[in-house]
């Protein structure tokens, strides 16, 4: 019986991975021009750090959770990566080295959520954490670095929305305030949603229940009831993503999965048909109290997190790029061991080089170039060896060169920097 792999869990194949790799680089190098520094935690955490900072009473703990029991240890596959930096930020002191730390990081995080086009048990995401930076501005900086990142990308019709949550006091007044808005209407919530009136209600915001979308219509808007702090930073963030030009959409009915959120929130979506009914790109916001509830001190906190295979999907396909490399095809016994010299030497230039270590006919070992999309191709037999040459061929431009060993290396550089003629990729 053939093994697969587990559901939602998908292997990432070599002729996909060119498109990841891309959309690696252009991360981590506009994270590090802004001055964020990679960090890699585990992937295994204790339960109890994504229980007491995610919360309970969310979906993501209650249901979604990989959970390993080990000894007498309770361990969760990382549902999410701010719970794992702020406790490696918090147990490394880095507050004390450094006033503002920024951090990123990019890797796989599993949820057990119903598997469909953009919604995955492991997905990876890519997201910073900005620790001891409490200004609007930091904020607004964020969001416009991610807004003008997904555009240069292509990411088309990009929706960048902005609530604030406020902080404890807030909160507090806003759970009050939706509850005796809710209340009289429990018997028309679902049954999910009653049990969230008394100890989340914020959650009940966020249900995907149509029964609960409809009650929640007309719902008090939170940013009624910020207090004049809150107010303050919620008005700097917009008024500096106004200045920068930020295009952004105040929705007073986002909330998003995870308790820990304070003040500012943000979600990007497309409304591109591409990416299915997963049309938020990536997410984020303030948790200012999530250092001190893990054990550190009273730092302020922000971040987001972007979902790789969401931004691939809401990308334009590109034709892959066309392939710089050489195939060294030796004829006959002699010839082998110097194809795996020219390999080696083409390989030290610089120059991706593979040579045919299976043997056979001229045909074949072309048949194999090709299969490998390499766009040149050596030949050396006996009389190749003897005159001291190697047969060049071009495969894109279907044409073929003898060139004196010595020049070798210098002349595959030349021709592979060289356009291949109009009409496609190396044949
Ligand atoms: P999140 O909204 O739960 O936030 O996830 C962020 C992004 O990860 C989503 O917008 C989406 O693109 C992607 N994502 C989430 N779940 C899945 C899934 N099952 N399959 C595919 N993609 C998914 C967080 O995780 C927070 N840690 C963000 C943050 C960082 N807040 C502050 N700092």
């Amino acid at each position: 019986m053939t093994l697969r792999a587990v559901k939602g869990m998908n292997d990432i194949l070599p002729d996909e991975i060119g498109r990841w790799q891309a959309l690696e680089a252009v991360l981590r190098r506009t994270f590090e021009l802004a001055g964020y520094r990679e960090i890699r935690t585990p992937v295994v955490e204790p339960i109890e750090l994504f229980v007491r900072s995610i919360g309970e009473a969310t979906e993501i703990v209650e249901k979604q959770m990989f959970v390993l029991k080990r000894e007498d240890e309770s361990l969760a596959l990382r549902p999410e990566g701010t719970a794992g930096v702020a406790r490696a930020y918090v147990a490394s002191t880095l507050y004390a080295r450094e006033p503002v730390s920024r951090l990123y990081y990019l890797g796989p995080m599993f949820r057990a959520e119903r598997p469909q086009r953009g919604r995955y048990r492991q997905f990876w995401q890519a997201g910073v954490e900005i620790y001891g930076d409490p200004g609007p501005g930091c904020d607004a900086e964020l969001i416009d670095l991610l807004v003008r990142m997904l555009s240069e990308l292509g990411v088309q019709n990009l929706r960048v929305l902005v609530n604030s949550l406020g902080g404890a006091e807030t909160r507090a007044r806003y759970r009050d305030a939706l509850g005796a808005f809710l209340r009289p209407k429990a018997a028309e919530l679902s049954e999910h949603a009653r049990r969230r009136l008394d100890d989340n209600p914020l959650r009940i915001l966020d249900s995907k229940n149509p029964q609960d979308q409809a009650a929640v219509a007309g719902a008090p808007s939170i940013l009624e009831l910020l207090t004049p702090e809150d107010r303050a930073h919620f008005e700097g963030v917009t008024q500096a993503l106004t200045a920068l030009g930020t295009p952004f959409e105040v929705s007073p009915g986002l909330v998003r999965g995870l308790d820990y959120y304070t003040r500012t929130l943000f979600e990007i979506q497309t409304s591109g048909a591409e990416i299915g009914s997963q049309n938020a790109l990536l997410g984020g916001g303030r948790y200012d109290a999530m250092v001190k509830e893990l054990g550190g001190p009273d730092v302020p906190a922000i971040g987001f997190a972007l979902g790789l295979e969401r931004v691939l999907l809401a990308l334009p396909q590109t034709e892959p790029a066309a392939n710089a490399r050489c195939f060294v095809a030796p004829l006959g016994e002699r010839a082998r061991v110097e194809a795996l010299v020219i390999a080696r030497e083409l390989r030290g230039a610089g120059i991706p080089a593979e040579a045919d270590t299976r043997g056979g006919s001229l045909k074949s070992l072309l048949r194999r170039a090709d299969g490998l999309g390499a766009r040149l191709c050596l030949v050396l037999g006996d009389d190749e060896i003897g005159r001291g040459i190697v047969m060049l061929k071009d495969l894109a431009a279907r044409a073929q060169i003898e060139v004196p060993r010595a020049e070798l290396v210098a002349r595959a550089r030349e021709l592979l920097a060289s356009a291949p003629p109009a009409g496609g990729p190396a044949a």
